[in-house]
């Protein structure tokens, strides 16, 4: 047998002849396992590798490389990988599905997919409310409960904590600057520039202000005073006739 490699092995030295086997063949004795295995290379060449005991000759200590697949073999593996995608691409589809607990719940849909988002994001912000005494031209030196509003801390645009600003910005570039105005007297969400008027809680500048009703309107409480003269809070009907839906708005009377 001519091309035998011995590999990570000295081989045999050049003009000496290999050492015949009982069979009067010759070579090494896992030369002669390989050739009879019928294992070899394209060419006739046989690799073998020395045993990873010293002193081994069992076959375990041999290695052929595999032979190449063949054109069945290799379409019969694309069409698994094909299986596969298509596999992993239903269960993606069907993923929306799939009620995987509310943490991972945060689409805004009509109904019932709203109330859901309201229970998964912080509870306190959507409890929050901001009392706001009016400017005096507005009425707030009344010794009664029309002197205050009390605002939803909730932007109707996209859920941002506006803020009264009662003094006008010194900055011309900022939110809500007017020139000339030393008063700004307006609720402001600094997220996008949603401007509120006070004290109807109505949109009049900044993207809540191109919402149609009733989301272009913060919702607020129902306040009261008693007979003490202590301000209460109205128990709120959260509906968008009356004091609103939280984070979505209200229709205001004009
Ligand atoms: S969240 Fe308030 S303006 Fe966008």
């Amino acid at each position: 047998m001519e091309g035998v490699t011995p590999v990570g092995s000295e081989g045999n030295k050049a003009g000496e002849s290999p050492p015949s086997d009982t069979s009067g063949r010759t070579g090494t004795e896992e030369e002669r396992k390989v050739r009879e295995a019928g294992q070899m290379r394209p060419g006739g060449q046989v690799v073998v590798f020395p045993s990873k005991t010293a002193g081994s000759s069992s076959s375990s200590s041999s290695y052929v490389p595999p032979p190449p697949p063949t054109p069945q073999q290799i379409t019969a593996g694309r069409r698994r990988f094909v299986k596969l995608l298509v596999g992993v691409g239903a269960l993606l589809s069907l993923a929306p599905y799939v009620p995987w607990g509310t943490f991972l719940s945060n689409s805004v849909s009509a109904g019932k997919g709203y109330v859901r988002q309201q229970a998964t994001v912080n509870k306190d912000t959507f409890v929050k409310f901001e009392l706001i005494r009016l400017p005096t031209e507005l009425g707030g030196d009344a010794k009664d409960a029309t002197a205050f509003v009390a605002f939803s801390k909730v932007c109707v645009h996209l859920w941002c904590s506006p803020n009264y600003n009662p003094d006008q910005p010194t900055n011309p570039n900022e939110n809500g600057y007017k020139p000339n105005q030393s008063k700004h007297e307006q609720y402001e969400c600094p997220c996008h520039g949603s401007i509120y008027k006070v004290p109807q809680g109505l949109a009049i500048d900044g993207p809540a202000s191109f919402q149609a009703p009733p989301t272009n309107a913060i919702p607020m409480l129902t306040l009261s005073t008693d007979s003490n003269g202590f301000l209460m809070v109205e128990k709120p009907v959260w509906d968008v006739n009356h004091n609103g839906v939280l984070g979505y708005g209200r229709y205001v009377q004009q």
